[in-house]
């Protein structure tokens, strides 16, 4: 099942939507067509079109033959040749058919709305001033990726009227700082007392992955889900702060001191994140099916493995760093060898989405966690030709299980997983016994954690709430709504 976190369904969203608006009308789009300056086609017409158009007529549909991703495309036109005249808005094939009250309106009635009357006038006035092409931009130029490039983050707002849904946390290397993945922001809490220490901005609007480098920087897996995404290591300790509705806040989006470095860069949602044992390469892996092994240091891509037929949503490393294991919304999880780029296994028994993958620390199991509400064991080392195989099943959720968290210390290992099923759970992954449950969540968990030091573990929800609990006791040590300036409403 294609599970809810993916879509926006959250009531956050609608927050969103308004400051969508919000941005249109103030945007200086709206002012040139009130007359001030000259329309530009990348920034003002482009994103119309985007918008509203290349859902039918990017290369790949073609409706009417006509492709407009490209401003050479859209200017050839489709079977009725170039819909632009320029100069003359009123002669053109494509206000004639945005204007259109029949049945040849564009887009078609049955795809949406007729565009509003200030954006046909941008489109309008734009064609009426030559239909020119912006200086610089070449006529070939993929507009999906200028937009991309040209776009830039919202700041995020002081204080939220709406929860923020969670898909990523983590300890700081001491254990006593959580990091919360935001709104366009990481969100830094004290892990004892819940408070609010810092905010880093983010280009992302999303972080869906996380893990500190060994020298304390952190890798951020983010998404703007649909259009962009990224893996960047960032300093959340540095920066110059300021003062952000009570709490200091760093701008990661563009001071060269918080974010460091861009591994990754591509169309669409990162999900997946992990680092090398060694600190010295991290992978990633995503809705484009490709797990990037990358090296940190130079930044260079040394695998672009595309072995799977769907998304990639979870990734670790083998302990020795020679391979990986993957696991994919394709139904498998998958064993790789990253030296002879072949793949040694497939894991199918989930039999539907895996969300996520782990490995033990002696190599010997990959454990998978997935869609069918099971986290499975499975043999990883083919001493026995049994790799591939199932060695326990840990049942128990009953619900779809998100994420694992794995405390890899070869002497007390534990593994967290969290779930549809609103619980933490904790788990023996060597000998695939259930530990402790934690409830106490009113949402789904879709984010888990174990601190570093092996002490805490934490679940973060899509209501925004944070809970943290001690391994040992499994008793609560704090919790908290990792929405800045939210306050839930009083329980009825
Ligand atoms: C849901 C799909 C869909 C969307 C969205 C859509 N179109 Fe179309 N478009 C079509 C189809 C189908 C045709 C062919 C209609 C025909 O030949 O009768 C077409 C034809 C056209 C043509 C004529 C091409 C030619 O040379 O014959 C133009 C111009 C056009 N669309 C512009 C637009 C613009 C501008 C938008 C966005 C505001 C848009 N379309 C959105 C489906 C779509």
């Amino acid at each position: 099942m294609f599970r809810p976190r993916f879509s926006c369904y959250c009531i956050f969203c609608a927050v969103l939507g308004l400051a969508l608006v919000w941005m249109l009308f103030a945007s200086p789009t709206v002012a040139r067509a009130q007359g001030k300056g000259p329309i530009s086609f990348v920034n003002d017409v482009a994103p119309i079109l985007q918008k509203n158009c290349f859902a039918c007529h990017d290369a790949k549909k073609k409706k009417g033959k006509l492709e407009m991703t490209t401003y050479e495309n859209l200017r050839k036109g489709g079977g009725k040749d170039d819909p632009i005249v320029p100069g003359k808005s009123k002669d053109s094939l494509l206000i004639d058919l945005l204007r259109s009250t029949g049945a040849d309106r564009m887009p078609p009635k049955d795809a949406g709305d007729a565009l509003k009357k200030e954006q046909i006038d941008i489109v309008a006035k734009w064609i009426d001033e030559g239909a020119k092409l912006d200086a610089g931009l070449d006529a070939k130029a993929d507009l999906v990726r200028e937009l991309r490039v040209r776009w830039n983050p919202p700041q995020p707002f002081v204080s939220y009227k709406f929860p923020t849904l969670i898909n990523a946390v983590l300890f700081t290397p001491d254990s006593k700082r959580l990091i919360v993945g935001g709104n366009h922001e990481l969100t830094i809490w004290d892990a004892a007392t819940g408070k609010l220490v810092r905010r880093v901005f983010t280009r992302a609007e999303r972080a869906l992955a996380m893990a500190y480098l060994p020298d304390g920087k952190l890798v951020v897996a983010g998404a703007r889900h649909g259009q962009e995404g990224d893996v960047r290591i960032y300093n959340i300790d540095a920066g110059t702060p300021k003062d952000f509705g009570g709490a200091p806040a760093v701008d990661g989006v563009n001071d060269k001191a918080v974010l460091l470095k861009e591994l990754v860069q591509v169309d669409d949602a990162i999900w997946a994140l992990a680092i090398s044992k060694d600190g010295k390469k991290v992978a990633a892996g995503g809705c484009d099916r490709i797990v990037r092994v990358i090296d940190v240091e130079s930044g260079k891509i040394e695998h672009a493995i595309e072995n799977h037929a769907d998304w990639i949503l979870g990734v670790a490393f083998t302990p020795d760093g020679k391979g990986i294991v993957t696991a994919s919304r394709d139904k498998t999880a998958k064993l790789w060898d990253l030296g002879n780029k072949e793949s040694l296994a497939t894991f199918p028994d989930h039999q539907n989405t895996v969300n996520n993958v782990t490995i033990t620390p002696d190599g010997k199991f990959g454990i998978s966690a997935g869609e069918d509400g099971q986290i499975r064991q499975w043999q990883a080392t083919d001493s026995a030709k049994a790799i591939g195989k199932q060695s326990k099943a840990m049942p128990g959720h009953g619900k779809a299980v998100f994420r694992l968290a794995h405390h890899a210390d070869p002497k007390t290992p534990l593994l967290a997983s969290c779930s549809a099923d609103m619980t933490v759970r904790l788990w023996n992954p060597i000998a695939g016994t259930a530990v402790k449950t934690m409830p106490g969540f009113t949402d789904m968990v879709y984010a888990v954690a174990i601190s570093p030091d092996g002490q805490l573990v934490v679940g973060g929800a899509a209501n925004g709430d944070v809970r943290i609990f001690n391994t040992g006791t499994g008793a609560p040590v704090t919790n908290f709504n990792a929405t800045p300036g939210y306050v839930a409403p009083p329980k009825k």
